[in-house]
């Protein structure tokens, strides 16, 4: 699998990265494998949010890396932060918010940490763009975060160019990935600018749901037929289609089957010919480009 740096100034990530937010629906011996079998197909960073399985994947995935101690110097830990909602164990959450203020940026990393038994995140990205966002308050809770090496970079998810642009205007290290939602099925961050200031800034983006969650709206018949000539499944095309794109995505895959995640490792290997890519374009717009 492709290493390769998120951003000029670092962190390195595998080309694709393993996603927890649907591993709440799986035994913890199905979490310790989706690990294990990713880590065998050079699958090194994985994906989490504190809010994940009610508050509970990142619980889960430490005691995984609890079993298994040589794994957390293998793998680099994403995390996201700053979606509040009512639950049993958040009580104090009234209603669902977001919440960048610095007590509960610092606050959430430093549970995060314990969840984990780690000492430091690779990454940590803002989950939603905060309409009461500070930018101040953001870079003071992130610069601690820093200085205390709980956190190595910082990067946002969700943010429109403005709110990206924004936020780094503020902060004395860069903002190092967007996460945002891209495949076959959401392909407007290739018109909307997304995608153009990735590349502006020699960034690249985290793409999320990249198989749209399993609901691919892609003309399977025709899907098939190009698959045929790279010998790939209609999984691996979709992940190639991204995989193909200059600004160097980093797909996050959310499969709670180990053998997909196999299935997956192997789109790395596929070189989209530039009227495939294109073929496939066609497909989802329905029409000839203009
Ligand atoms: N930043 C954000 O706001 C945000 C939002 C959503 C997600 N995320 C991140 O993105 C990750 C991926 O999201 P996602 O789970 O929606 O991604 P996805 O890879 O597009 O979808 C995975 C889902 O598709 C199903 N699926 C059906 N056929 C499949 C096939 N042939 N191969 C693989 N999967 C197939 C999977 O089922 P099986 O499990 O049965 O394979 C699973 O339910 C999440 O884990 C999370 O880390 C971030």
């Amino acid at each position: 699998m492709e290493r390769r740096p998120i951003h000029p100034q670092g962190p390195t990530f595998s080309r694709i990265i393993a996603g927890a937010w649907r591993w709440h629906n799986v035994s913890q011996e199905t979490v310790e494998r989706l690990a294990l079998v990713a880590l065998e197909e050079g699958i090194t960073s994985f994906d989490h949010a504190d809010i994940y399985g009610d508050h509970g994947n990142e619980i889960v995935f430490g005691k995984t890396l609890i079993k298994n101690p040589s794994l957390r110097n293998k793998i680099e830990l994403i995390t996201k932060c700053d979606i509040r909602f009512p639950s049993a164990q958040r009580p104090a959450t009234r209603i669902k918010h977001y919440d960048t203020s610095k007590a509960h940026l610092v606050w959430s990393v430093e549970n995060s940490l314990k969840n984990f038994h780690t000492d430091r995140l690779d990454l940590l990205l803002i989950h939603r763009p905060d309409p009461l966002l500070d930018p101040h308050e953001v870079g003071e809770a992130f610069e601690q975060l820093k200085k205390e090496g709980k956190v190595l970079h910082f990067g946002v998810s969700n943010f429109t160019t403005g709110q990206f642009r924004m936020l780094q205007k503020h902060l004395p290290f860069p903002l190092v990935t967007n996460q945002i939602e891209i495949s076959l099925s959401r392909i407007e961050p290739l018109f909307n600018g997304d995608l153009d200031l990735m590349l502006e800034m020699g960034i690249s983006p985290m793409a999320w749901s990249p198989l749209a969650g399993g609901q691919l709206d892609v003309d399977e018949r025709t899907m098939f037929s190009l698959a045929g000539k790279y010998h790939a499944s209609y999984t691996q095309m979709a992940i190639a289609w991204l995989l193909r794109h200059p600004s160097k995505i980093f797909p996050v895959i959310g499969t709670t089957q180990p053998e997909r995640i196999r299935e997956i490792a192997k789109s790395i290997n596929i070189q989209l010919e530039r009227q495939d890519w294109f073929e496939m374009l066609r497909w989802v717009m329905g029409k000839d480009l203009p």
